[in-house]
């Protein structure tokens, strides 16, 4: 009879590795493949390029492989015991790191029923996390960004954004990760914080920066970084205008623009009541609403309604009303803003957000409940968390700070230890020499 083989893979970028192994396992019978879904790749890694269903037609074409099923877990085990397969085949690169107890339980699941590992040898030279760096340094489309939240929002229970406000802050969000026991961890995303580009103009957060301004900060991220960015679109200005920004932020690949629902002098919302702040209608923010999503061209692309009524102090009531409203009036998502010290009212907003059947995206900015973490956020069905400001806000006391040391010694070797060394800045930004 058939010996029945299985091999599990993401198959996004198919090389001669993933040829190699499909050609071991079918001299041992016939070959089903578990194709790991969008999920369970992003369990582990970043989202895919290419999405479950194009994968299973690239990796279903090849005439060794009999049948594509899904895996919707990095853990082999619950298909495995589905499949019952004689045998398992894998490169041998999986002995270390973060798929070796993903390896160990496969040899035990098999076991129970006489099942075995075979183990290729890992074909050198060539990975698909080479083929991946080497892909972020062809750049992408504008295309690809943008569809790029809305995917890894499906592949990912949550996603984090840290604030850009020029070429380099979207370079340190672009390539800064750490290594962990359950993958690489990464920034998921810039957020073009209104507060952090203008500050770094030294200018007030209140819209004094134009769009025009703001888009030639975006250019600057642009042209260097590959990552999705959510635009901080401030009140969003006139419905009028509004319309031209959506276009405008669209054509350039931002995936998301997020508008808060203040009208009148915009001030920063961490200002809260300290400063004369005043609230839209929810009759006229929902037309801007309208008004944005019926001007942008492609589906991809989000907006997202920003509720202030936690921060003027307007209480939870109020802002579920707004959410509904503004729900109902088409956004791709709410972000509730809170000055608080504690995640008290955001974490009871949550629990009345995602009892609204017709609940979609939601964004928090723990700026002030900074204690409150990712994995609690998550548990209250937080999709993204956006850190707003920490890489600008850490820049300047280590500017100020240098500037400071140089006039106190009348030299910079005082301060040249807290300092980047001179190689390494030359070296930074790769093609200088
Ligand atoms: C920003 O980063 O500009 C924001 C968030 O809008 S906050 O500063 O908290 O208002
Ligand atoms: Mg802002």
């Amino acid at each position: 009879m058939t010996k029945s083989v299985y091999v599990g893979m993401s198959a996004d970028l198919i090389h001669p590795g993933h040829i190699n192994i499909v050609k071991k396992a079918a001299e041992l019978g016939e070959v089903t493949v578990g194709l790991l879904t969008d999920k369970a790749i992003a369990s582990y890694k970043r989202v895919p390029f290419m999405e479950w269903e194009r994968r299973a037609e690239v990796i279903g074409a090849l005439k060794d492989v009999a049948k594509v099923v899904p895996q919707e877990t990095l853990d082999y085990v619950p298909n495995l015991r589905t499949y019952k397969p004689d045998f398992v085949v894998h490169g041998d690169d999986w002995k270390e790191g973060v798929q070796a107890t993903v390896r160990q339980s496969v040899i035990d699941v098999l076991a129970e029923w006489g099942g075995e590992l075979v183990e290729v040898p890992y074909t050198q030279g060539i990975s698909s996390t080479k083929l991946h760096q080497a892909m972020k340094e062809i750049g992408t489309t504008p295309d690809l960004r943008r569809a790029s939240l809305r995917r890894m929002l499906n592949a990912k229970p949550l996603v984090r954004f840290l604030d850009l406000h020029n070429g380099l802050s979207g370079l340190i969000i672009e390539k800064v990760g750490i290594d962990t026991p359950k993958g690489r961890k990464e920034f998921d995303g810039m957020w073009a914080s209104s507060l952090t580009d203008a500050t770094s103009k030294g200018k007030p957060d209140i819209e004094a920066v134009d769009t025009s301004a703001r888009v030639s900060t975006l250019n600057e991220v642009l042209e260097v970084t590959t990552k999705p960015i959510i635009y901080d679109g401030d009140t969003g200005g006139k419905p009028e205008h509004f319309v031209f920004t959506v276009r405008t932020l669209e054509r350039l690949g931002v995936s998301a623009v997020i508008i808060e629902d203040k009208t009148g002098l915009k001030k920063n919302s961490l200002f809260g009541n300290e400063v004369e702040q005043s609230l839209e209608s929810i009759e006229l923010f929902s037309d801007k609403i309208r008004m944005g999503k019926a001007a942008q061209q492609t589906d991809d692309f989000m907006i997202i309604a920003r509720l202030e009524s936690l921060i003027l102090g307007y209480g939870v009531d109020h802002a579920m009303e707004r959410a509904e409203a503004f729900l109902q009036a088409g956004a791709d998502g709410i972000m509730i803003h809170s000055r608080s010290k504690t995640p008290d009212e955001i974490f009871e907003f949550c629990d009345r957000y995602n009892a609204l059947p017709n609940r979609k995206t939601l964004v928090v900015v723990p700026s002030t409940y900074n204690t409150t973490t990712e994995d609690e956020l998550q548990e209250k069905g937080v999709n993204i968390v956006i850190y707003a400001n920490q890489l600008l806000r850490s820049a300047y006391p280590a500017m100020v700070n240098t500037a400071e040391s140089i006039l106190t010694h009348g030299r910079s070797a005082e301060c040249d230890d807290q300092m980047m060394p001179i190689n390494e800045i030359l070296e930074l930004i790769p093609g200088g020499k």
